[in-house]
This record gives C-alpha cells, structure tokens and sequence, in this order.
C-alpha cells in the first residue's frame, strides 16, 4: 500500500516525540520537515534518522509540495490556525496539536472548511482521550454504572514549563489564552466523559491572574459547566503552579461515584462504588487485593503525567492515521470536537462578562466580543 506523505512542522518537545512515533512506523513517509530553528531541526532529524535535506525554512515549501497527504501542526499555538487554514485550503489532511486555534475567527474558518470539504481528516489532539482509564470511565458512565451523573469535577492543574526557549508561553500572543494551553484537556475528559449522559448547555467562568509567575494571560480559571441532563460539570484550571501534575476527577452519580486522585500511589489512584456492580461498596480497580475479579489490567494508563511520553503520543498518532487511511472521521476533528473549544471561548467570555454564555456558542455575539 501507498505509503502516507507527511509534511511535519515544529520538532520542540512535544513535536519531535511526534516524529518519532512516526517513523516507527512502516506506513507513512516523513517527506518534509518545516522548524524555524534549523539546528534543532537538523539534529532531531538525525536522532530519527530522517535526512537533514528535508528540512525545509518556509511554510509555504509544505503547503505547495504536491506529494504531501497531511500536515501535522506541532508548532507553538498561536501558529496552529493559520497553518491549518493553509493546508486545508489546499486539499491536505491537518493534524493539530491543541489548542485548533488563538483567535476565535481562525477557528471559525477551520471549522467552515472542514464543514465544506467532507474528505479532508482534520484533528485536534486532545490527548487524554486515549488514556485507557479514560476509556474505561467513559464505557463505565455510558453502561450506567453511576446512574443518571448529577455532578462531575475534573481539574487541570500544573505549572506549564516556561524555562529556556519555552518562554513564549508566557506571552499571550503566542500562547493564546490558557484554556488552550492545557486546561481544555480536561474539558475534553469532562465532554466525552460525559457524552452519553447530555449535552454542554451553558459555561459560566471566573479567571485569575498570574501569582507566581508572569504570564500575560491570565493563567487560572474556575469553569462551570451545566448540561441538558440537569448535570453540572466543574473544572479547577491553572498552569501558574502546582505540586506536580493535578487531574483530579470526582463524578458523582444517583447509583455510584468515581473518584482519581494523581497524587497518591497507584493502587490507591482509582476508586469508585456502583451499586450496579460493586454492591455500593467503594472498591479500587488498580489495587488486585482490593478489587478482585473487577481488577483493571496492569497495562491500563492513568492520565497524571505532564510527560507527554507517557500521554499515549503513539495511540494519538495512529488514531490519526487510520482515520486517512479507513476515510473515517476522528471524534476529535474540528467539527467533532468543536463544543470542547467552544467551551474554552465561551468561558474567556463568561470571565470577563462575569455572566453565563449559552451553548452551542453564538459566533456572531463572540465574534463581536473578541474582534472588539
Ligand atoms: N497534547 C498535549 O498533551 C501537548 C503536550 C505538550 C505540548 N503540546 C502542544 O504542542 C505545541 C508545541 O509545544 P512544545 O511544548 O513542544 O513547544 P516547544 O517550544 O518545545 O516546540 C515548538 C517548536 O516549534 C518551533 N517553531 C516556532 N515557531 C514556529 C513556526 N512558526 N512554525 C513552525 N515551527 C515553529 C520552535 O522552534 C520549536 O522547535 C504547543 O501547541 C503545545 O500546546 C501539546
């Protein structure tokens, strides 16, 4: 079969583990490679054993290269939109890193030409979606395990590495606002978590400035989500500090509860009581001691590593594949997963507004509000 041509763009961190993933594979070929820093570049290039003659010093070398199927975004975020809008524009398939975009009229365009070209695979990558406890809290909500969920609280909560040439994190420009820099992770947990219960109906916010550091966004956010099951859904958002890595989960529903705290040893990471299942009785999935036959496998990944790793980066890259290759649409394409940014732009409008905003988004209301 036809090898996929990939044009990469961005090797920092979080890119060249990307890239790695890769060219590990025997399916696609990595014909074009865009990086601003050319010595990053040429080296990461090296460390995969990639030429350094693919290294290309312009954007648009990627865009007019005929031979490339998908473009895969891992440049800093304020680059996402334009880039995407670019290559979509030009028939190819767009991976994104998160967030799809930084300034709310990008991101009204990726999703118009997404909507007005059906065959082109976009995706966003919001990562924690393949983490395996994920999947398994998402299948335990959808077969009623917790019953009718009343109340749902999942936070995001660690200082974003700003050290070395990482700086541009702290400039809002660039970054965007910090809900797209990390906190719509758990915003993606919370809707999918949530998908088979009600829809998002309204986000009201409250936001915080810098304390610690100096970001020029405002780096802390209090998000509240209310759903048309009568569920309310609560995010604690901040990428100024922390004591490590924060993904707190607590879901609460009218026949059980699940409870994943990051901070405490393994077997006592996971707990939840169902009295579908475990007879009301609080169990703990990853401790075998405890749980007995409902012990969750020893493989089964938890989502409180700010290592991007350990994040399930080859999942997230093959997903991605096989959605071009089988024509198939990803839950996380930017019409798929346009409520999770939604949510993010909407609650940036209910901080400042200091009242709710409805859901599905109004553009022509955020448009005004974030153009003025
Ligand atoms: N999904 C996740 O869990 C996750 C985790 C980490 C980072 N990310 C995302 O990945 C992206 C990169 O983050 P990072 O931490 O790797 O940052 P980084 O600074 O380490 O890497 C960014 C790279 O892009 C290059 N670059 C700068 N401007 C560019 C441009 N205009 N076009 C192409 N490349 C350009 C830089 O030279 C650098 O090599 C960000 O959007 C971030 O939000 C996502």
């Amino acid at each position: 079969m036809k090898k996929l041509k990939i044009g990469f763009v961005g090797v920092g961190w979080m890119g060249s583990v990307q890239l790695k993933r890769l060219t590990e594979r025997n399916d696609v070929e990595v014909v074009s490679l865009f990086e601003i820093n050319k010595e990053r570049g040429t080296e990461v290039l090296k460390s995969v054993n990639l030429l350094p003659s693919i290294l290309v010093t312009d954007y648009n070398d990627i865009i007019t290269n005929p031979d490339i199927d998908a473009v895969w975004l891992v440049s800093p975020n304020s680059f996402h939109a334009r880039q995407a809008i670019a290559a979509m524009k030009v028939g190819k398939h767009v991976f994104s890193e998160k967030p799809a975009a930084t300034v709310f009229d990008d991101f009204c365009k990726e999703i118009e030409l997404e909507k007005a070209n059906p065959n082109l695979i976009t995706f966003v990558d919001y990562i924690l979606y393949f983490d395996s406890m994920e999947q398994r809290l998402r299948d335990m909500v959808s077969k009623g395990e917790f019953g009718q969920i009343t109340q749902i609280q999942i936070n995001y909560r660690h200082p974003v590495n700003i050290t070395g040439d990482k700086v541009w994190k702290l400039n809002k420009n660039i970054m965007g606002d910090a809900i797209g820099m990390g906190i719509n992770h758990a915003i993606s947990v919370m809707i999918f978590a949530m998908a088979s219960q009600g829809k998002p109906v309204s986000v009201y916010a409250t936001s915080l400035k810098s304390q610690i550091r100096d970001f020029q966004a405002e780096p802390i956010y209090n998000i509240l989500i209310k759903f048309d099951n009568g569920a309310t859904g609560f995010c604690f958002g901040n990428i100024d500090n922390g004591n490590g890595y924060d993904a707190y989960h607590n879901i609460f529903g009218t026949e059980g509860g699940f409870v994943f705290e990051s901070q405490i040893d393994r077997p006592y990471k996971v707990r939840y009581w169902s009295n579908k299942t475990t007879d009301g009785k609080w169990i703990r999935p990853l401790d075998e001691i405890n749980a007995g036959d409902l012990v969750w496998p020893d493989d089964t990944t938890t989502p409180d590593s700010g290592n991007v790793v350990e994040h399930q980066t080859g999942s997230a890259v093959g997903h991605f594949i096989d959605c071009i290759k089988n024509k198939t649409k990803s839950p996380l394409s930017f019409v798929n997963s346009q409520i999770i940014a939604e949510i993010g732009w909407a609650a940036q409008m209910s901080a400042k507004l200091k009242q709710p905003v409805l859901l599905p988004l109004d553009w022509n209301e955020a448009k005004k509000f974030f153009n003025d």
